[in-house]
């Protein structure tokens, strides 16, 4: 039997982790978010490697992660008032800025983009990383690209296992979906991914904050490439289904015949029809059901589920970034028809 190159780190390891990422390895860590792949986001040749290990399209920038403010200011040229703000109300969390790149930053760690997208996070294990690596560490999430992000180390593994030096084995995430994206270096400034820090709570700070990028700005998509993507796609298919209104008793794979499609259910209430339906997912809150988006994706595919219904919510506060991700992973997004995306 073949040996993993993978180490697992412990949580007392964590200096050792932080030596090899310093040194040019690949560490998939987790944050308060999503596990990311991490690596020393001034270091070319591993920057190389995150997307290689990742299969990821050359096109699709990174953000860059940082755990103190000397680092912040070694990545990015300057903080507008706007970036400062949001600075000041959100972080250390789940918010990605987008600010004018710093020139000793590889330029493939954004694409070639004069910006860089940059995130302090809130998460004990992947702070004191980065601050034991003493480097800025570039971390998209921990997954091979356009497959759900990875919540757990074993998740992050089943995607990435002998391609990086190391995981460290910490909790599943807290969050279950990554960080909110909002651009800075544009006027207004705009939102380019939904998460966490909700868009009322960011309206909150930046009353003129647009919830998307421009649409009739034929360079829209170039401000962010990755949502061009393919993204979050179990194997199974997912389709986005209406709210439920029943109470009724669930009553799984005991009725589904062997012979129907395997169709899994996830969401706040009980499907309609529970007995044709082989697993049944019932979260008890809006960040229950994020938290295990993701995870439940992965696990109905080592059951071979063939369909996944996902139960919308009303797309507000977290409920926004969970009906985005659901319809990216269902392929039903505006921004899915593009032909040449990778899988
Ligand atoms: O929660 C998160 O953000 C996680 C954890 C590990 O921190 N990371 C993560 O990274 O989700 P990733 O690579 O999966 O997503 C990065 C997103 C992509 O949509 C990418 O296009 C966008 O950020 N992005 C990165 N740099 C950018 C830039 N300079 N301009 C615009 N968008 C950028
Ligand atoms: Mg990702």
């Amino acid at each position: 039997m073949n040996k993993s190159t993978t180490l697992r780190y412990s949580v007392e390891e964590l200096p050792i982790a932080a030596r090899v990422l310093r040194d040019g390895g690949l560490i998939a860590f987790p944050t308060e978010t999503v596990y990311g792949l991490g690596a020393n986001a001034l270091d070319p040749a591993a920057i190389e490697r995150v997307f290689q290990a990742k299969g990821r399209p050359s096109d699709n920038p990174l953000i860059v992660h940082v755990a103190n403010q000397a680092m912040l200011e070694s990545v990015t040229t300057s903080i507008s008032v706007t970036a400062q703000r949001l600075i000041d109300r959100f972080w250390p969390g789940p918010l990605t800025l987008v600010m004018p790149r710093h020139p000793s930053l590889p330029s493939s760690v954004s694409a070639g983009l004069a910006t860089v997208a940059v995130r302090w996070p809130d998460y004990p294990i992947a702070s004191h990383l980065i601050t034991l690596a003493k480097v800025p560490i570039v971390a998209p999430s921990a997954n091979r690209s356009g497959r759900p992000s990875a919540t757990t180390w074993q998740a992050a593994l089943e995607d990435l296992d002998d391609r990086i030096e190391g995981v460290v084995c910490g909790p599943a995430t807290r969050i279950g979906l990554e960080s909110t994206v909002v651009d800075t270096t544009c006027s207004p400034p705009c939102v380019l991914r939904h998460g966490a820090v909700s868009l009322e709570m960011l309206l909150a700070v930046l009353p003129e904050l647009l919830d998307q990028p421009p649409v009739d700005e034929a360079t829209a998509l170039l401000r962010s490439p990755g949502l061009r993507h393919r993204h979050y796609q179990p194997k199974a298919e997912v389709r986005l289904v209406p709210m439920q209104n029943t109470s009724q008793s669930i009553r799984t794979h005991d009725d589904a015949t062997a012979t129907a499609p395997k169709r899994a259910w996830i969401g706040l209430n009980p499907p309609i029809q529970a007995r044709t339906y082989h697993r049944v997912e019932l979260c008890s809150s809006l960040d229950q059901y994020a938290s295990r988006l993701f995870d439940f994706f992965r696990r109905m595919d080592g059951e071979n589920i063939e369909t996944i219904d996902c139960e919308a919510v009303p797309s507000e506060g977290l409920g926004r970034a969970l009906m985005d991700r659901i319809r990216r992973a269902s392929g039903r997004d505006d921004l899915s028809n593009d032909s040449n995306s990778p899988s």
